[in-house]
């Protein structure tokens, strides 16, 4: 029999972006060469409401430039929570520093700011909180911590885009915010990310490992060794469109996780993502957590939806158990990831597919549909 196939991830791209995108291409050269660059930094500045802001090609790059621009030193320590894709971390570990992963919160499933506070030694540099799954982090605890223990904060808003923490957007609370466009997430560039900051110190640093570290003065003079990690101005095109257009993608990939929590939600021992007190989620990866008794693990569950091309991921793996790592005691990141699974959350999932996704869900985990 024919499966019908759904996909995990993907944007949702109209005329306008290609539009957009078709101007780039035949005119943004010469001396258009950034023109879809400056707008884009320009917009997204004052959407995030920062004073500055600066494309890149991934949000790798942006947390290599933060890092960098930070001066870590070998041995410094940055804390990072246990739950989260690799690239929160790698760039600092690529300076030499060393990574302290702390536990999470069983609920919003971001950064424990208590475990956060119990880890910091007079090493520590940094704080690199996630906005996982498009829940806020408790931006108040970990900036108060972070401020009495003299630290700076970066925040990880890859996943918090035009999620908000009492009415401010994730990204726009630390010393920077970093974002990715990768084409999973609900902006999408293909490849890109974006650093942002009101701090002019920060951001002139940050611009200058950017691009090679050249001297203001003399273009092909630089002062140090930096990276290369420009975005171009066909994706800033992109970009552009793409948060000319925010409201309606966020308020899209909000409406499937409410599709799902419709069909899910009411399953004894299964528990989905929160929306903290004050706090307005993206919900950008609808997440299933099987507490309860079921016939099958998380896992299974996964396996069993991918054979039938409902295409899904598993909840982060535990950062401090991958090989490279030493391992640290975080029970509920370790947990969630046994027991945790995200289901489709393409920004182009009609009602009708997270209904066939959400029937073939309750039938493995209850026997009804
Ligand atoms: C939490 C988090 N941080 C950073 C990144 C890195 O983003 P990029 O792929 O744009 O480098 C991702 C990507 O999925 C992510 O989920």
């Amino acid at each position: 029999m024919k499966t019908r196939e759904i996909p995990s991830a993907g944007p949702w791209i109209t005329a306008k972006e290609v539009r957009y995108v078709q101007d780039a291409v035949a005119h943004g050269w010469y001396q258009n060469w950034s023109g879809y660059l400056d707008r884009f930094e320009a917009a997204f500045a004052k959407w995030i409401g920062v004073r500055f802001a600066l494309s890149t090609s991934s949000c790798t790059g942006a947390l290599h430039i933060a890092a960098r621009a930070l001066d870590l030193k070998p041995g410094d320590e940055v804390i990072a929570p246990e739950a989260t894709w690799i690239a929160t971390v790698t760039s600092f570990c690529h300076l030499g520093a060393r990574p302290v992963f702390v536990d999470v919160d069983p609920e919003t499933w971001c950064l424990d700011p208590r475990a956060f506070e119990r880890a910091i030694t007079p090493r520590t540099k940094a704080v690199i909180p996630v906005d996982l799954y498009g829940t806020p982090s408790d931006k108040d605890a970990i900036l108060r911590i972070a401020a009495e223990h003299g630290l700076a904060v970066i925040e990880d808003a890859a996943p918090g885009i035009g999620s908000r923490y009492h009415g401010r957007l994730c990204g726009s609370f630390g010393l920077a915010g970093v974002f990715s466009f990768q084409g999973a997430k609900p902006l999408a560039t293909g490849e890109g990310g974006m650093l942002v900051t009101n701090d002019e110190n920060f951001y002139d640093r940050c611009y200058y490992y950017w691009d090679h570290c050249r001297d203001k003065s003399e273009v092909l003079y630089n002062t140090d060794l930096g990276f290369k990690y420009k975005m171009s101005n066909v994706q800033a095109a992109l970009g552009l469109a793409q948060l000319e257009r925010v409201d309606e993608i966020i308020a899209k990939r909000r409406q499937i996780f409410f599709w799902y929590r419709e069909r899910l939600g009411g399953i004894p021992g299964l528990r989905m993502n929160v929306e903290p007190e004050g706090c307005f989620c993206n919900y950008y990866v609808p997440t299933i957590i099987l507490e309860g008794s079921f016939p099958l693990a998380a896992r299974t569950l996964g396996q069993r939806l991918d054979a039938a091309g409902i295409r899904n991921r598993p909840f982060f793996r535990p950062l401090s158990k991958l090989p490279m790592f030493a391992p640290v005691t975080t029970p509920v990141a370790d947990r969630l990831a046994e027991t945790g699974l995200n289901l489709p959350c393409a920004t182009l999932l009609t009602e009708d597919d997270v209904d066939y996704v959400s029937r073939f869900v309750r039938r493995e985990l209850t026997g009804q549909s």
